[in-house]
C-alpha cells in the first residue's frame, strides 16, 4: 500500500495548496502550513534567483512544527532558468518539488541526494509509469476538472487507473472545493489532493482584486478551455474579452504547428508570450482579461483568508 500524503509530508490533513503561476506566494503557503496542509509555489513566480532564495528563507523561518512547503519546477526547455532554480532548491532546501512539463529525471536524482521529495504532474498511465520508474515519490494526477493545463480523464477514471497500476502514492489534482470533494477523491484511492483555483480568491493571493472577484462572480459553467494562452489548452474564465478573441489558436499558428522544424520554436514563443499576457491580466487592471481558473471556483462566494478556505476543505 502506498503511503498517505499525511505520512509522506508529515502534515495534519492530506491536502496541498497547489502551485499557481503568479497567484501563489509565501503568505499563502505560511497560512496553509499554519492550518495543517502543505503549500507549493511555482519557482517561476520569482523573477530572479535571489528572490527565489529569499522566499525559501522566509518559508524556512516561518515553518511551524508539522509544516511542509515545496516549489513547482517546469522541467522542459521553455524554462531557461530550470537548472539554476534546481540548484537553489537543492542548496537552500525545501520539503518537496512538483515537476511539470518535461522529464523529471535530473530533478529526481538531484533532489533525492539532499532528501527532497519529488512529485510529478501526470495526466495518464503511460507517463505515470515512466516517472515511477525514474523514482518519483508520488504522482500528481491532473484530471479533466483541474484549473490550468488540465488532463483528459475524470478524477475517478484517472485515480483508479493509476492506483491499480502504480505502487507510489496518487495525489489527485482538480475539481476539489469542499470536504465532500476531498473525501470523494480519497474514496477512489487517492493518497491526498492538490487544490488550486479555490485559493485564487484568497486575501493573501498576489493578484488583483478584479481577478479574485471574478472567481466569486463567475461559476463552473463559465470556465472554457483556450489554446490562445500558451499553445497548450488551458482553462480560463469566459470573460467578454475571451469571447471576443475566441479560444482556438490562430490559423497561422495552426499552419506553423504542422511544420516539424518550426513547431518547437512556435511552442516556445507562444509559451513566453502567454506567460507575459497572463502576468498582465493577473497583476494589472486591463481590459484584456485572461484569468486562469478551473471549475472548482464553484464554491467561491467571497474573498476570504486562506484559513477560511481551508476550513471548507477539512470540515
Ligand atoms: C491560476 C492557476 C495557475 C496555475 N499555475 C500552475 C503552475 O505554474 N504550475 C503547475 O504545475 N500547475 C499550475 N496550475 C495547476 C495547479 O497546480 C493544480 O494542478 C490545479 O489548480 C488543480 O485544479 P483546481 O484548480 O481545480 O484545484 C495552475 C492552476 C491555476 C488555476
Amino acid at each position: 500500500m502506498p503511503k498517505k500524503l499525511t505520512e509522506i509530508l508529515q502534515i495534519k490533513y492530506p491536502i496541498i495548496q497547489a502551485p499557481m503561476f503568479l497567484v501563489s506566494n509565501t503568505e499563502m503557503v505560511i497560512a496553509a502550513m499554519n492550518e495543517g496542509i502543505a503549500g507549493c509555489i511555482p519557482a517561476l513566480n520569482y523573477r530572479t534567483l535571489e528572490e527565489l532564495k529569499q522566499a525559501i528563507m522566509e518559508l524556512k523561518s516561518a515553518k511551524p512544527k508539522g509544516g511542509s512547503f515545496g516549489f513547482n519546477l517546469i522541467v522542459n526547455k521553455s524554462n531557461i532558468k530550470y537548472k539554476n532554480q534546481l540548484d537553489i532548491l537543492c542548496k537552500e532546501g525545501c520539503d518537496f518539488i512538483i515537476t511539470s512539463l518535461g522529464s523529471p529525471e535530473e530533478t529526481i536524482r538531484r533532489a533525492h541526494e539532499v532528501g527532497i521529495k519529488v512529485f510529478c504532474d501526470v495526466v495518464d498511465l503511460k507517463y505515470a509509469k515512466k516517472v515511477e520508474a525514474l523514482g518519483a515519490d508520488a504522482l500528481i494526477a491532473v484530471n479533466n476538472e483541474a484549473g490550468g493545463h488540465r488532463g483528459e480523464l475524470s478524477p475517478k477514471e484517472l485515480i483508479t487507473e493509476l492506483v491499480t497500476n502504480c505502487k507510489i502514492a496518487v495525489i489527485s489534482a482538480g475539481g476539489v472545493s469542499s470536504k465532500a470533494d476531498v473525501d470523494r477523491m480519497l474514496s477512489y484511492g487517492a493518497a491526498g489532493v492538490s487544490v488550486g483555483s479555490p485559493f485564487i480568491a484568497s486575501e493573501e493571493a498576489g493578484v488583483t482584486d478584479e481577478y479574485k472577484q471574478a472567481c466569486v462572480d463567475y461559476g463552473a459553467e463559465d470556465i472554457v478551455v483556450t489554446e490562445r494562452i500558451s499553445g497548450t489548452p488551458c482553462t480560463v474564465i469566459n470573460t467578454p474579452y475571451v469571447q471576443k478573441v475566441g479560444t482556438r489558436s490562430t490559423w497561422i499558428e495552426r499552419v506553423l504547428n504542422k511544420n516539424k522544424i518550426l513547431k518547437k520554436w512556435i511552442k516556445m514563443l507562444r509559451f513566453s508570450i502567454g506567460m507575459a499576457a497572463t502576468k498582465k491580466a493577473a497583476t494589472e487592471v486591463t481590459y484584456k482579461t485572461v484569468w486562469v481558473a478551473g471549475p472548482s471556483i464553484k464554491n467561491t462566494n467571497a474573498i476570504l483568508p486562506v484559513k477560511e478556505i481551508i476550513k471548507k476543505l477539512i470540515s
